[in-house]
């Protein structure tokens, strides 16, 4: 996702928001910029591809470098949206070489205001919806406005989801910020002032942060800050000193975050429970202000990889707690007009936060009277401070854009839900819930064995790396793992793979069998696992190149597998009802190897980003 970053009354305002953009460059991007103000006049320098590029221009400046070391810059990295990748397209996008703008999120009604604009003479030198702005800005800077007056004016024409800082040669000294669904933050140093992003990208710069609120704008000076509300009425908002948590991201010796990612997981997910799960087996998650005072179904929204782990979270807590739940994608539930007769609450899950959709499904909840909810693991996000309740996964940062330990943390946390549920309404009898609480217990060393199989998953990724399409098949809690499966390997080794129902398959994908395809079941001995090893069948002797992930009882049942791995031993109640934990493990690996073969970015694969802020 773009990120934004400005540095007011600091000299090096530049090199300071070279920092902050390299903090955000996690969230994926295609090309990047950054504006300053040097006597009187605008600099602006700008490059495709990554944030080195712009960096050696800056560098090969030697001669005009002064442009860049002054006290106000602003820079952004772009996530393309409208226009292609190009140095055009990048931000910031400037007019007449006197206003310059960093914008993420999108002008929705930028075509007419383009028009316009061009009608009244100004010409336009990108595909962008956002250069609008810097034209708009100009427009009404030129009729006498301050830079505040003009700010108010612009956002009287704009509609969307934004988040923006605009910058004049007229005003030196001041930022105009604005936010509207995409977040933004206002950093308070002692000596400057600094906008971003998120915290993330400033806390180099400060601790004492100020999340700005939809519908926020103001002014950013060099010793003072004022912020409106979107009835221009000035507000006074929070303060918060965060925890420089952000700035101790390191690989740790490994080769991409990702990996460092997976290997954390026996050490954060006890994290994650100890945060809930208290000595005498009590889990102290507030059922109550979960909004089942009574008893009633839930809703579940969620993008991606969390909407996989809320499909997971809809079997345990309708299996442990006799709790209807209805899970959706947000990004279709408010468009569904959902009906929530029977509904308490909804949940929504997300690792950054900040996913728009997400952020959209919780409010249209709102609206409908729900209680909200959200599992998250970026404290401080949108979304957190939006929801009226919120449970945290506390497993860190996570750098690399695919989910790993961050969906782990979500499914024990959700697991957790299901037993404070089954617990309050008595769906299970204290022996059957406490015996389903040690289950937590035994996670992380259980997920810690099941790394051991790296090596063999190694051997796997070797040989399916050149596949052009691959299969994951799955049943009841682990059809979610399939779909999960099948993400992480297309999202990072761009090889096209689809996840379905192990039952599905005769409906149709069967088609999609033909010599060497790799079709990949996760499989644990349930008492269901005949059927399952009979799908597997009928994909083997139609030519597919058939590999089980299983334990050692349906290797086996299905010895006619070309690729057999056998996962360690588990008691077996606890490894049927956690296997989309124990799984996720061989789902994670195997993508991962798979792109590391092939080449491709793993941490910031091409296209995608860590937060997606758009719709
Ligand atoms: C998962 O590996 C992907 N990065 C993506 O599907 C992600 O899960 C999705 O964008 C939701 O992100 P969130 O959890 O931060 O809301």
């Amino acid at each position: 996702m773009c990120g934004v970053v400005a540095v007011l009354g600091r000299e090096n305002a530049s090199k300071l928001v070279i920092e902050g953009l390299k903090k955000l460059e996690y969230r994926g991007y295609d090309s990047a910029g950054i504006a300053s103000i040097f006597q009187g006049s605008l600099q602006t320098i700008k490059s495709e591809g990554k944030l080195i590029k712009l960096i050696d221009k800056l560098e090969n400046l030697s001669s005009d470098k002064s442009y860049f070391d002054t006290s106000i810059a602003l820079g952004h990295t772009r996530w393309a949206t409208h226009g292609n990748i190009s140095v055009e397209n990048a931000h910031p996008l400037i007019s007449e070489n006197k206003v310059a703008v960093v914008h993420n999120g999108i002008i929705e009604n930028y075509l007419a205001l383009k028009e316009q604009l061009i009608a009244e003479g100004y010409s336009f030198q990108s595909k962008t919806d956002t250069e609008v702005l810097p034209h708009l800005f100009s427009k009404y800077l030129k009729l006498g406005n301050n830079l505040l007056e003009a700010g108010r004016l612009v956002l009287n024409e704009i509609k969307g989801a934004f988040a923006f800082v605009a910058v004049s040669t007229d005003f030196p000294d001041q930022l105009f910020i604005s936010r509207n669904s995409s977040p933004l933050a206002i950093g308070l140093g002692e000596d400057g002032n600094f906008v971003g992003s998120d915290a993330h990208s400033i806390d180099h710069l400060t601790k004492r942060i100020i999340y700005l609120e939809d519908g926020d704008h103001g002014l950013v000076e060099t010793k003072n800050i004022q912020i409106f509300d979107k009835n221009t009425n000035k507000v006074d908002r929070k303060i918060i000193n965060i925890q420089a948590e952000f700035g101790l991201i390191t690989k740790a010796g490994y080769s991409h975050f990702m990996e460092k990612e997976i290997f954390e997981q026996p050490s954060v997910i006890p994290q994650t429970i100890s945060n809930y799960l208290k000595e005498d087996s009590k889990i102290i998650i507030d059922i109550d202000k979960l909004g089942f005072e009574k008893k009633g179904s839930l809703v579940i929204c969620a993008a991606g990889t969390s909407y996989y782990a809320a499909m997971v979270g809809k079997y345990w807590i309708e299996q442990i707690a006799n709790i209807p739940v209805i899970i959706d994608l947000a990004s279709e539930f408010r468009y569904r007009n959902p009906s929530i007769y029977g509904q308490n609450s909804i949940l929504v899950i997300s690792q950054s936060g900040e996913s728009l959709d997400t952020l959209m499904a919780l409010r249209h909840g709102k609206t409908l009277g729900l209680k909200t909810n959200a599992i998250v693991n970026v404290e401080g996000s949108t979304i957190d401070r939006e929801a009226d309740y919120s449970l945290y996964t506390k497993v860190g940062p996570e750098v690399g854009v695919a989910s790993t330990k961050s969906f782990t943390s979500q499914l024990s946390v959700l697991f957790m839900i299901a037993l404070a549920l089954g617990k309050k309404f008595n769906e299970m009898n204290l022996q059957e819930i406490n015996e389903k609480t040690q289950y937590l217990n035994m996670l992380p060393t259980a997920i810690a064995r099941m790394l051991e199989i790296e090596e063999e998953i190694k051997l796997i990724a070797n040989k399916i790396k050149n596949a052009k399409n691959m299969i994951f098949l799955g049943r009841g809690l682990l059809y979610p793992l399939a779909l999960e499966g099948a993400l992480k390997l297309k999202e990072i080794s761009y090889i096209h793979a689809e996840g379905f129902a192990a039952g599905e398959m005769k409906h149709g994908p069967i088609a999609l069998i033909e010599d060497d395809v790799p079709v990949i079941m996760f499989l644990v001995s349930d008492g269901n696992e005949d059927k399952s090893i009979s799908n597997l069948q009928e994909a083997h002797s139609r030519g597919a190149n058939t590999i089980l992930i299983s334990d050692k009882k349906c290797i086996e049942k299905a010895d006619f597998a070309h690729l057999k791995l056998e996962i360690p031993e588990f008691e077996s109640g606890f490894k049927s009802l956690l296997s989309p934990l124990l799984m996720s493990i061989p789902a994670q690996l195997l993508a991962y190897h798979v792109a590391k073969e092939r080449g491709t970015d793993v941490d910031q694969p091409r296209n995608l980003a860590k937060s997606v802020t758009v719709e």
